[in-house]
This record gives C-alpha cells, sequence and structure tokens, in this order.
C-alpha cells in the first residue's frame, strides 16, 4: 500500500493572515466586553488558539464536545455531546469556533443546544467550509476559506487521528 501524499492546499501564511483578517472583522463588530469563544473538539483547536490571539477583545475560551454517528455516510443528524461547556453562557456574546462545517450536522445539533441556554448573541466562525456537502442549512458569520470537497487534514483536521499538527491544510491524496 503506497503511503498517501499530501498536497498544500492553504499555507500556513495564508491561514494567519486569514485569521487576522477575521479577527479585525469581529472585533469591529463586537461591543465592547468580553467574547466567550466555544471551540469543538478536537479540530477546532488550534483555530481556537490564533483566532483568539487575534483580538483585541477580551476573550474567555472554552471547549464543547460532540460525536457523530455514520458521519460521511448517513444525515441522520444523530449527535451527542461528550464534553460540556465549563462556562455558564446566559446572556454572553457567544462565538462557536469550528474548524470545518462540512454537513452541517454538527453545527445544527450545537446551535440548538447552546441557544436554549440564553446567550445574549449565538454566532459561528469556521475557518473552512465545504459548501457542496451541506445537507443542514447552517448561517456561519465568518468564513476563513471556502474549500472544494476533498479530504482535508492539518491545522486540526485529522485522518485516523494523525496529520493534526501541520501547519498547513492539506489534500490527503491516495487515502481511499
Ligand atoms: C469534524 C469537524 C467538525 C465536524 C464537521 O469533527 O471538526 O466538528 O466534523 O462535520 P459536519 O458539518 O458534517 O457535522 P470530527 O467529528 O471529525 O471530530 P474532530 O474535530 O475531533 O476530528
Amino acid at each position: 500500500m503506497s503511503k498517501p501524499a499530501l498536497r498544500v492546499l492553504l499555507s500556513e501564511k495564508q491561514i494567519q493572515e486569514r485569521i487576522l483578517e477575521l479577527g479585525a472583522q469581529i472585533d469591529a463588530d463586537y461591543p465592547e466586553g468580553p467574547i466567550y469563544l466555544i471551540a469543538i473538539l478536537k479540530g477546532a483547536c488550534f483555530f481556537l488558539a490564533d483566532l483568539a490571539r487575534a483580538l483585541k477583545h477580551q476573550a474567555r475560551l472554552d471547549f464543547i464536545g460532540i460525536s457523530s454517528y455514520g458521519k460521511g455516510k448517513s444525515s441522520s443528524g444523530e449527535v451527542k455531546l461528550t464534553k460540556d461547556l465549563d462556562l455558564s453562557i446566559e446572556g454572553a456574546h457567544v462565538l462557536v469556533v469550528e474548524d470545518i462545517v462540512d454537513s452541517g450536522v454538527t453545527l445544527t445539533y450545537l446551535m440548538h443546544v447552546l441557544a436554549q441556554r440564553k446567550p445574549r448573541t449565538l454566532k459561528i466562525a469556521a475557518l473552512l467550509d465545504k459548501p457542496e456537502r451541506r445537507v443542514k442549512p447552517v448561517a456561519v458569520s465568518y468564513v476563513g476559506f471556502q474549500i472544494p470537497d476533498e479530504f482535508v487534514v492539518g491545522y486540526g483536521l485529522d485522518y485516523a487521528e494523525d496529520y493534526r499538527n501541520l501547519r498547513d491544510v492539506c489534500v490527503l491524496e491516495g487515502s481511499t
């Protein structure tokens, strides 16, 4: 079996420059006070770290875990919470930080769960968006890059838990 090849889709430089732009846009959009950045484990951890530091706003960080079943194969929307937030978000400006929006199943579920906790505002920032794959419509306020429907790894994204620590986002070729 040949080793999968990596082709750089988005370089570290492109990613970091875009995150600075997103940070400036978010700073301009939000009123004074803390923004609660909520990252979805595990893929969003690097985007959270870089986006938080791109902001001039005070940022509070929290993490949520979600697992989905039949992902990529079914659109059943069967999702469950595996790790809840530590912080209360009632009355807070909440920005969900996600690495990639694919079918939209994960975010549809999460936005429903978070909205019930009465945040003051609730929006989404996603580094990557694969619009061709969408099954459930999701309103993403801040998108880093729209990408084609190719299997990508790096900058948090994995293939069987590998490649998350690559600095670039790469297409994994020959993995199937
Ligand atoms: C990936 C990604 C998103 C979700 C997007 O997470 O990080 O959370 O899938 O897919 P969707 O739009 O089709 O729901 P994954 O479940 O692979 O977990 P991971 O972040 O721990 O790798």
